[in-house]
């Protein structure tokens, strides 16, 4: 396998391109998509020749652009006079031979192969040679679009995302006969519109949806195998990685339906299982039950197209046992995870035994987390009474025995399952009967932890995240052998810590994991296969659906060694072959390119 340049791409030469491409662009098909794009392209002073199907169709589009730019002139993104002004540059009618005039044609019609592939044909017969054509599709093939006229190197996909006005991002999609120079014109032109391009190829989902819609359908059958609740899913991947909304919500807003058929079209191509639409997708469509849009999907709504979701009639806050009394922590460990842990309990009032394995390494965990409290001391999150009063709470020793009264031990050593049994089993002798204890471990099963005494009811995995202290999200991890009232305990004790807590079983990644590392791992498949470059695969994530970080950016961050780790684990317990690590990420691991801390991952540090 030839190793992919992981060097920046180079950018297009925009001297290359004549100046103001495509001053007079026709619209074809006003709905969602066709609206905003007419409105974003009449901005630019272009011209805009929209048409519809019929007249009545026409009349439907013109009032939604004029709805449209009034509401900007509401929100003050748009000058009365600019609204004026824009307006006058667009036209809508209901002729096709209008696009003649045009210079680049922007289709927009639903998302039908035959249909688009006719209009392609007749667009063909009526734009004079020069004339660009441009799909709006989402998951169709460009190339046999393409197909459908005799122009083949002047035809492309430009694909926007909803709401055009602001989503950043613009998918430039050249098939195999697509001319170069008609995608550099057709990325100035996006550019111009005040939106980042990034370059695709012909492939179901293109960057975005091919990477999202994978990640989406694994939530969706992580639902339907009742492995976690529709709200611990989507809570676990809002606060567990910051994205902006959870799976199973996003599945609502996209429309059910519309997931489907990506999806089908993504396992058309791939044949990877993981593409292969989770059944449930198939059941809430058959049912009508399409999201969003019919009130309701995964979860149910006030009303069809309101996104206010109402709870389940007759669903009931399950009943749980009451929990065990907590008033004193231990945690085990002198690390990252350990110090920001022990800071989470102390600032909400725990009296905590840090316990390392020498009175100067727990000294210097404190100390660290003395560090920690000074800068939110600094950062004016944290008074200075409030700093000493937490750090007060903190006992730290170099002794085990002195956890022997706490309530509840939580464990964040190495992540080495030896040395965690080896700790479990001392645990187990030294700290009185009663007590909870908890393991931080983020792949290693809670079971093997728990089998090291001879008290697994009272062992849990209270998953963390780092900075523990800023991160909001504890996965419990209950195994079969927990009791439910050491579940309980656990989850009272996150309220009292202001944790969101989310449960789920004892299996491979939790929830955030085993969802987080599939997608990372396409990505990396994605630069593999020179799909799309390491600069287009980050923009296109942050920018198509809002991620904080793009792949190769979290993955640099959380250092590919420990990447490779999950992926590892994941594909172990769950056998998929679609879950293999990818080939590059085990080279660069290889060569010791870890990511950050070894200044060269998938972007050379060192040099920025
Ligand atoms: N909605 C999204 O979130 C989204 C995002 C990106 C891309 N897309 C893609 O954009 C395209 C348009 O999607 P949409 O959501 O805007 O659809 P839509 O249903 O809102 O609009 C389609 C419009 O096309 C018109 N139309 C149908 N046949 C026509 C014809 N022969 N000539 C002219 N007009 C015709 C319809 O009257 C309708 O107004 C699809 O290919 C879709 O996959 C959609």
């Amino acid at each position: 396998m030839q190793a992919p340049d992981l060097s920046p791409a180079p950018t297009t030469d925009a001297s290359a391109a004549p100046a103001r491409p495509f001053p007079t662009v026709a619209v074809v098909g006003l709905g969602t998509m066709g609206t905003g794009i007419a409105v974003a392209v009449a901005r630019t002073g272009r011209r805009v020749i929209g048409i519809e199907a019929d007249g009545a169709a026409a009349g439907r589009a013109l009032a939604r652009i004029e709805e449209a730019t009034a509401h900007a002139v509401d929100r003050e993104r748009l000058s009365p006079a600019e609204r004026t002004a824009l307006l006058s540059l667009i036209s809508v009618g209901d002729q096709l031979d209008a696009a003649a005039a045009a210079d680049l044609v922007i289709e927009e019609v639903p998302e039908q192969l035959e249909l688009k592939r006719e209009l392609f044909a007749e667009l063909d017969r009526i734009c004079p040679p020069q004339t660009v054509l441009a799909t709006g599709t989402t998951s169709l093939s460009v190339t046999r679009i393409a197909a459908a006229t005799g122009r083949p190197e002047r035809v492309l996909g430009l694909h926007f995302f909803n709401p055009v006005h602001a989503m950043k991002l613009v998918e430039v999609v050249r098939s195999v006969l697509t001319d170069p120079q008609v995608a550099d014109q057709a990325a100035e032109f996006a550019r111009e519109l005040g939106k980042e391009p990034v370059a695709a190829g012909d492939r179901a989902g293109f960057v975005v949806n091919g990477l999202l819609f994978a990640y989406l359908n694994q939530a969706a059958a992580m639902f339907e195998s009742r492995y976690a609740t529709r709200e611990d899913i989507d809570a676990a991947m809002r606060l567990g990685c910051g994205l902006p909304m959870g799976p199973l919500a996003l599945l609502d807003l996209i429309g059910l339906d519309t997931a489907r058929t990506v999806l089908e079209a993504m396992y058309e191509q791939s044949k990877d299982r993981l593409h292969a639409p989770a059944p449930i997708l198939g059941q809430l469509v058959s049912a009508g039950l399409l999201g969003r849009k019919t009130g309701r999907g995964f979860y149910r709504y006030e009303a069809p197209g309101s996104s206010k979701p109402v709870p389940e009639q007759g669903a009931a806050e399950a009943v749980r046992v009451a929990g065990r009394t907590v008033e004193s922590v231990g945690v085990c460990g002198s690390g990252t995870m350990a110090t920001g842990i022990a800071e989470v309990f102390a600032k909400a009032g725990f009296p905590v035994v840090l316990v390392a394995r020498s009175q100067d390494k727990a000294d210097k965990a404190k100390a660290q987390l003395a560090r920690s409290l000074d800068r939110s001391v600094g950062k004016g999150r944290l008074t200075a009474e409030q700093r000493d009063r937490t750090l007060d709470l903190i006992t730290p020793t170099g002794a085990q025995a002195d956890l022997a009264g706490v309530d509840l031990v939580m464990e964040a050593v190495a992540e080495d399952l030896a040395v965690k049994r080896e700790l479990f089993a001392a645990l187990d002798k030294i700290v009185k009967p009663g007590a909870v204890l908890a393991t931080t471990t983020s792949s290693l099963p809670v079971i093997s932890c728990a089998t090291a005494t001879s008290r697994p009811q009272d062992v849990i995995g209270m998953h963390f995240f780092n900075p523990a202290p800023a991160m909001k999200l504890v996965e419990v991890v209950s195994t079969v052998l927990t009791a439910p009232e050491v579940t309980s305990t656990v989850l009272e004790l996150c309220a009292k810590v202001r944790k969101h807590p989310v449960e789920c079983g004892d299996r491979a990644g939790f929830i955030v994991n085993a969802l987080l590392f599939p997608y990372l791992n396409d990505a990396v498949r994605m630069l593999e296969e020179h799909y799309a470059t390491v600069d287009d695969i980050d923009t296109a994530m942050k920018l198509g659906c809002g991620y904080p970080m793009g792949p190769f950016e979290l993955l640099d961050v959380v250092g590919l060694d420990v990447s490779l780790t999950i992926e590892r684990v994941l594909h172990q317990e769950f056998r998929e072959p679609g879950l293999a690590a990818a080939p590059l990420l085990e080279h660069l691991v290889a060569a010791g390119c870890l990511g950050r801390k070894t200044g060269r991952g998938f972007r050379d540090h060192a040099r920025r």
